[in-house]
């Protein structure tokens, strides 16, 4: 099938990328190994991402619950960071991909915070894919600061409580500039959430694969994004009135 022309695509597609350490294990190597097989699909994906012109991609880079693995593996994760981005943005520069990092970049040592900030720069102006990497980011942190930043407004005097609704929520969560996602991926075989986007998942097409994220090709990407266009999204309206494309 035609995906890209017969297909409806989703306009925000959001990403954990689970499996890394299985994949390592089962070939008997180290966990490094498979968090680099990990970066490899990545950028894989991208390109894919890229050539199908996609608009906006969030994918789980680190969590704030994995500061709790074994030190050396941390450190191995933000090393990886750090060369990753330095490699790549050169050319995400060049294909036109908008980079952001969503989650608190505050925890990260001074030199990602300036690979960071740097690489956020650099593309900012770019029109094409925007390329969300949610590090040092749980759902349950977005929605707190959200609220830090509304009663912020609110003791100021900026806003009053009456003030609060969905919309104005969802304009503080970290994700606000994009469109909540329309597929949620998760690779490696867990059906859970694990604390990614909590308030922006609500309507989210969830798709679940057994596949471990460094097996994770652009078939079985396109398995996925076939997957979603088979979806009748309801919103909580009847199938009849989708097929009927009214409200009655
Ligand atoms: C995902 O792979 C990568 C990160 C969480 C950074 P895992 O490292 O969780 O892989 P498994 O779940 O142990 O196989
Ligand atoms: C979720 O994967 C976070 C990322 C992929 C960055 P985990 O492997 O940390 O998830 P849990 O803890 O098994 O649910
Ligand atoms: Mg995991």
């Amino acid at each position: 099938m035609d995906s890209e022309t017969k297909l409806p695509k989703p306009e925000h597609i959001a990403i954990i990328m689970d499996g890394n350490g299985r994949w390592a294990k089962n070939k008997n190597l180290p966990r490094a190994s498979g968090h680099h097989a990990g970066v490899k699909t990545l950028r894989k994906l991208i390109e894919h991402a890229v050539a199908q012109r996609l608009s906006a991609m969030t994918v789980y880079a680190f969590s704030r619950e994995n500061w709790q693995r074994p030190e050396k593996e941390v450190d191995l994760l933000m090393e990886l960071f750090m060369t990753a981005l330095k490699s790549e943005v050169e050319d995400l520069q060049k294909n036109n991909v908008r980079l952001k990092f969503i989650g608190d970049k505050t925890a990260f040592s001074d030199k990602l915070q300036k690979i960071i900030s740097d690489s956020e720069t650099l593309t900012s102006e770019n029109s094409g894919l925007s390329l969300n990497i949610a590090a040092n980011y749980s759902g349950r942190w977005d929605i707190t600061q959200a609220f830090q930043s509304i009663s912020g407004d609110i003791t100021s005097g900026k806003l009053s409580a009456t003030d609060i609704n969905e919309g104005l929520i969802s304009e503080r969560m970290s994700s606000a500039e994009y469109k909540e996602p329309d597929l949620f991926i998760r690779t490696g075989g867990e059906q859970r959430i694990s604390n990614y986007f909590l308030w922006q998942l609500a309507y989210t097409e969830l798709y679940f694969t057994d596949v471990l994220w460094p097996d994770f090709s652009t078939e079985q990407f396109g398995i996925a994004l076939d997957w979603f266009a088979n979806r009748q999204r309801r919103f909580g309206k009847t199938s009849e009135q989708i097929e009927n494309n009214n409200n009655n």
